[in-house]
């Protein structure tokens, strides 16, 4: 039978961050409440010249090649921060990468479980068209608000998957489990650029999906816990990973110190980069294939992914190849060139916003140095540009 699964795959954050110590000062919380309690130790906070397209170009732009572009029969774009309630953000990624016109182009919603519901329709969509390659986005902003208790899960960015036939490095198994239901544990009204949350409920349904999948998955493929190699979670924080494992493991045992083990390179970039909602799984694998230097071909990853509202996903792969430092020097890179913000930079960034109406707007794009960035709006239209010469 043919593999399909992840042939590429690409990470972009933009160029300001905070430090969780800095902020838990400001905020009057105990450090370690923040570094151990949450698992966090710095948070990406999004330049308003980014936005989930300028995000998902800039993760895409540096894997694909020419013939990948004319290969690309989908683009699938997972998203909780779209920029329009009608035109996708996959129609905007299309032509500013220009990818192939002879395709398919949508974005999917359901918190942050878009990327894998793209990712699943990408792997069966190759399955039936093996020489087709489909291009898998995740891409948002994490905003709770300033001084609310989901401020320190606040973070932001995109992952880009090519999705193909014999994949470079992950093949993707065909059975998953799932479960949905209709919960309100998270959720932003279209009048709210900010999510509401009622986070204890949200961690607890979160660990009850996780568990019922996880469980249900082990059930119809037989395979029992020491079969994975690692166990990868959708990290809103890095301490839910913990959680997760605790949750079906006695930390006392052999398998949860081993499985701990793999999670501590896992969550390395999540921790430095906070929640990006539809990207945080997907940046947890690449955590772990760029820093994680026991894995080897053939190891079996299982993933939970988890969107509120809400949805629950646990599915597998095999690991093909591997090539830690591909991954982790470029990440290594981007993520050591971020310019530091002091908490009062930061609370003035968080209110630059396009004007809530149609009016034209022009940003300063002079600080960001990303290859694509958003200038502004001109006649109801946003505008994209490419800097060729002034990438990270
Ligand atoms: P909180 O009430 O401020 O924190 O909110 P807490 O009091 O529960 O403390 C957090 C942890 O820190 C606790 O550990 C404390 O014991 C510990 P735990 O019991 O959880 O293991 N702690 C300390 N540790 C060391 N030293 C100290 C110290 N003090 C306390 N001095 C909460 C925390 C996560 C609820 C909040 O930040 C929040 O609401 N976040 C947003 C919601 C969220 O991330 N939910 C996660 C599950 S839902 C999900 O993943 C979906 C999502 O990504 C959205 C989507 O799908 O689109 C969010």
């Amino acid at each position: 039978m043919i593999e399909v699964g992840i042939d590429k795959i690409g990470f972009y954050t933009s160029n300001y961050y905070l430090d969780v110590v800095d902020l838990a000062k400001a905020r009057n919380v105990d450090p370690n409440k923040y570094l151990i309690g949450i698992g966090q130790k710095k948070q990406a906070v999004i330049n308003p010249t980014q936005d989930a397209v300028t995000m998902a170009a800039n993760a895409s732009i540096n894997f694909l090649t020419e013939q990948d572009k004319q290969d690309i029969k989908m683009i699938i774009f997972g998203t909780e921060t779209g920029v329009d309630n009608s035109k996708s953000a996959a129609v905007y990624l299309q032509n500013l990468l220009g990818i192939n016109k002879s395709s398919k182009a949508f974005e999917i919603k359901q918190a942050c479980y878009g990327a894998t519901a793209g990712l699943q329709i990408a792997c069966d969509y190759v399955r039936l068209h093996p020489d087709d390659k489909v291009l898998v986005v995740g891409s948002d902003i994490a905003r709770y608000g300033i001084k609310t208790p989901g401020e320190i899960t606040q973070g932001g960015g995109a992952v880009s998957m090519l999705v193909t036939a014999n994949p470079e490095i992950i093949a993707i198994n065909e059975t998953s489990t799932f479960y949905s239901e209709d919960i309100m544990d998270f959720w932003r009204p279209i009048y709210s650029r900010n999510a509401l949350v009622d986070g204890h409920y949200s961690n607890e349904i979160y660990l009850q999906f996780f568990q019922k999948t996880y469980h249900e998955y082990l059930q119809q493929t037989g395979k029992k816990i020491d079969d994975f190699a690692a166990l990868l979670f959708h990290l809103p924080f890095t301490k839910m990973g913990i959680k997760g494992l605790k949750s079906i493991l006695d930390e006392d045992s052999d398998e949860y110190k081993r499985l701990l083990e793999h999670f501590e390179n896992a969550r390395n970039f999540n921790a430095n980069v906070g929640n990006l909602y539809t990207g945080s799984l997907y940046l947890s694998f690449l955590s772990l294939i760029a820093n994680d230097h026991g894995l080897k071909t053939g190891d079996l990853i299982g993933f939970f992914s988890y969107g509120s509202g809400a949805q629950g996903e646990f599915f597998s792969g095999n690991i093909k190849n591997i090539d830690n430092d591909k991954y982790r020097l470029p990440i290594e890179n981007m993520l050591s060139k971020r310019k530091k913000l002091s908490v009062a930079e930061y609370e003035k960034i968080y209110e630059i916003t396009l004007p809530n109406d149609n009016s034209d707007f022009e940003f300063d794009i002079s600080d960001d140095k990303a290859r694509f960035v958003l200038t502004g709006r001109k006649n109801g239209h946003l505008v994209y540009e490419e800097q060729s010469d002034r990438m990270l």
